[in-house]
């Protein structure tokens, strides 16, 4: 495995294996790599000839507040993950490298950014779309891989893609979880001893829609208040939303029908938690 530093640097490799018809598997993160980050590389491993994995910690979707200094590193450990499951290059730019003067151009898709995360985050999405589209611009054509972990993540790349016609495929992986259900995510270090017990509390309320929507309820609005009580079962737990919705649109309009999408999030101390799963009607 090779890490790479610059954008010149990594372009010029990843030209060079296309022309050698070589396919490249991309796998942006922004390190600390858990079993969930380790999966998607994994998958990307298996099904490209080069795989690529960028590590950075992109400031601009981080708000006013938030954990952009606390966010935890540790590239050493990422690296030998990395370079265990057989990635051929790990990116890590500096921010300087990123973003030389301040970055003017957003990339911005309101509506499906709006709803969900977007009412706690307004200005979370437009940071990812930019950093995604300009890995994307530096990477070239690839196979992108990201986590249903973040469904809404999700949503928002494949729409840029489209609208913006990028040539990038991406695929959306299952979301890894503990062994009692709490998705793996970088920041359950974040939970004290007592909150990680009641953390399994959001994988239990998806259970609890995913049980409703399964007995022939397709209103919304009930699917999120039985969601919403068994959030509020756990003492230590503050929701932030319950939604049921259509997979694409992130919302509901009337009925749940077709691909349907369970989200909740939950603030548990200093951790701010969110998990989804889905399911068709
Ligand atoms: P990060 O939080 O580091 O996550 C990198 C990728 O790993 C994302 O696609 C995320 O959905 C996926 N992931 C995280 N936890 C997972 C789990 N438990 N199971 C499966 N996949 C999981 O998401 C970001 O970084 C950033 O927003 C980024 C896309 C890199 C742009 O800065």
């Amino acid at each position: 495995m090779e890490t790479i530093t610059t954008i010149p640097d990594l372009r010029e490799r990843l030209d060079s294996e296309r022309r050698t018809g070589r396919g490249i598997g991309f796998v942006p993160t922004m390190g600390y790599l858990h079993a969930g980050h380790l999966s998607l590389v994994a998958t990307a491993v298996a099904h490209n000839p080069v795989t690529v994995v960028s590590i950075f910690v992109n400031p601009l979707q981080f708000a006013e507040g938030e954990d952009l200094d606390s966010y935890p590193r540790d590239l050493a450990a990422d690296s030998a993950g990395c370079s265990g499951l057989g990635v051929d290059y790990l990116f890590v730019p500096s921010v300087e490298e990123m973003y030389p003067s301040p970055i003017d151009t957003v990339v911005k898709v309101p509506s499906v950014a709006a709803p969900l995360e977007g009412v706690a985050r307004p200005h979370h999405f437009a940071g990812v779309a930019t950093v995604v589209a300009k890995l994307f611009s530096i990477v070239g054509q690839c196979r992108a891989y990201f986590g249903a972990k973040d469904w809404q993540q999700v949503c928002v790349v494949r729409r840029m893609v489209s609208d913006l016609s990028m040539p990038v495929d991406v695929v959306a992986c299952p979301t890894v979880r503990e062994p009692d259900g709490l998705a793996m995510s970088s920041r359950n270090v974040y939970l004290s001893p007592q909150e990680r017990v009641q953390a399994p509390v959001l994988r239990a309320s998806l259970d609890a829609g995913l049980d409703a929507i399964a007995n022939g309820e397709t209103d919304s609005a009930v699917v999120e208040a039985t969601m919403a009580a068994v959030v509020n079962t756990a003492s230590l737990a503050s929701l932030d939303y319950a939604a049921a919705v259509q997979a694409d649109s992130l919302v509901s309009d009337g009925p749940l029908h077709g691909e349907v999408r369970l989200l909740v999030a939950a603030r548990l101390g200093k951790a701010r938690l969110i998990d989804n799963d889905g399911t068709e009607i």
